[in-house]
């Protein structure tokens, strides 16, 4: 059998060690032979490929980034990407499909199931919202890297007796900026799934400076005031009709300053959550994800992908992986609101 892998959607710690425990197992255990697909679903529409075998994949375990490449490509929004995908998987003698990605990567694999095409998935995002897993790889790796830039800033905050507030990543869903912001002992953690009121923002703030301390802020980019908007870059979406967000953080700390009269600042952590080599949680966890998605491969299970239940990898329908996001439940929220101030 030959599969191809490709992997989709914004990158993520942990993606080469998913490549290298799909080749690994693939080849050892099964004989198989593999077709890496460059940049997400770009790679089978235009052919683009390169080799993919035991020695393309070592020493990438600890690797952040991906060595196929990604892209946030939609072939179904393109006339005649589905027959063009059809066209190059058989020339090259390609059987069956790996996707890696998040929603979008996934929701196209699941479209693809359905006319027909060998398709399993593995969950990717760091922002953690792809709903029947437990928890995607890459993940942990941001919060790690947000609470430790939390931990940085509670320092200077405190030394210059400021407000600094610190926007991490998080479209739809809070759980890196819940996450990062409980285990960085944040005194505001401001999600999507929840908008803000800015005076009771402000309260907070105060609140943390009568206890002589100074607050850190942690939102995440897609949080919004309850009387306000999302805020965007510009008008402009990509294949999959997301816009670029942009600003919350630093709209946050300029409206502070003006209704509390604090001195305050704003971090964009930005792409630096995504960059960079994995935690060990996300290595086994991509490694594991790995190993089970080849393993559906060779059972024919089409339409799957692996996911954590607990501890346990399982399989899953794309239909249900894809129905919708797995946003920050309301109770979990204030949970950690007990903590705010
Ligand atoms: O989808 C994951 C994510 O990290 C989102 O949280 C974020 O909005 C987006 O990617 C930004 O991606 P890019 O800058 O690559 O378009």
């Amino acid at each position: 059998m030959r599969v191809g892998v490709l992997t989709g959607g914004g990158d993520c710690p942990g993606l080469n060690a998913v490549i290298r425990a799909v080749v690994r197992k693939g080849v050892s255990e099964y004989g198989y032979d593999f077709v890496g697909f460059r940049d997400g679903w770009k790679g089978p529409l235009e052919g683009v490929t390169m080799p993919l075998d035991v020695a393309a994949v070592r020493g990438i375990l600890p690797r952040g980034g991906t060595i196929l490449g990604s892209s946030r490509t939609n072939p179904i929004k393109i006339e005649g990407g589905v027959a063009r995908i059809e066209e190059n998987l058989k020339g090259l003698g390609v059987d069956a499909l790996v996707a890696i990605g998040g929603e979008d990567t996934l929701g196209v694999a699941k479209a693809l199931h359905e006319l027909g095409f060998h398709v399993v998935g593995v969950p990717k995002t760091i922002d953690n919202d792809l709903n029947a897993t437990d928890y995607t790889f890459g993940f942990d790796t941001a919060v790690g890297i947000a609470t430790e830039a939390i931990d940085r800033l509670h320092t200077t905050a405190e030394s210059h007796h400021r407000v600094l507030v610190i926007e991490v990543m998080g479209r739809h869903a809070g759980w890196i900026a819940l996450h990062s912001g409980m285990a960085g002992g944040a005194n505001v953690i401001l999600i999507p799934e929840v908008p803000f009121d800015m005076d009771q923002v402000c309260a907070w703030v105060d609140s943390r400076f009568g206890q002589s301390f100074a607050p850190i802020i942690c939102v995440a980019e897609g949080a919004l005031p309850s009387d306000g908007d999302l805020m965007t870059k510009d008008a402009t979406v990509d294949a999959f009709g997301h816009v670029r967000l942009s600003g919350i953080g630093d709209w946050l700390a300029s409206e502070i300053e003006r209704r509390t009269g604090k001195e305050s600042r704003a971090a964009v952590l930005g792409h630096i959550q995504r960059g960079g080599t994995p935690s060990s949680f996300d290595r086994v966890l991509a490694t594991r994800f790995g190993l089970h998605a080849i393993e559906a491969v060779k059972d024919g299970a089409w339409g799957t992908m692996v996911a954590l239940r607990g501890t346990d990898i399982v399989r899953v329908s794309l239909s249900e992986a894809t129905a919708t996001l797995k946003t920050v439940p309301l109770a979990r929220y204030e949970e950690a609101m007990v903590l705010f101030g």
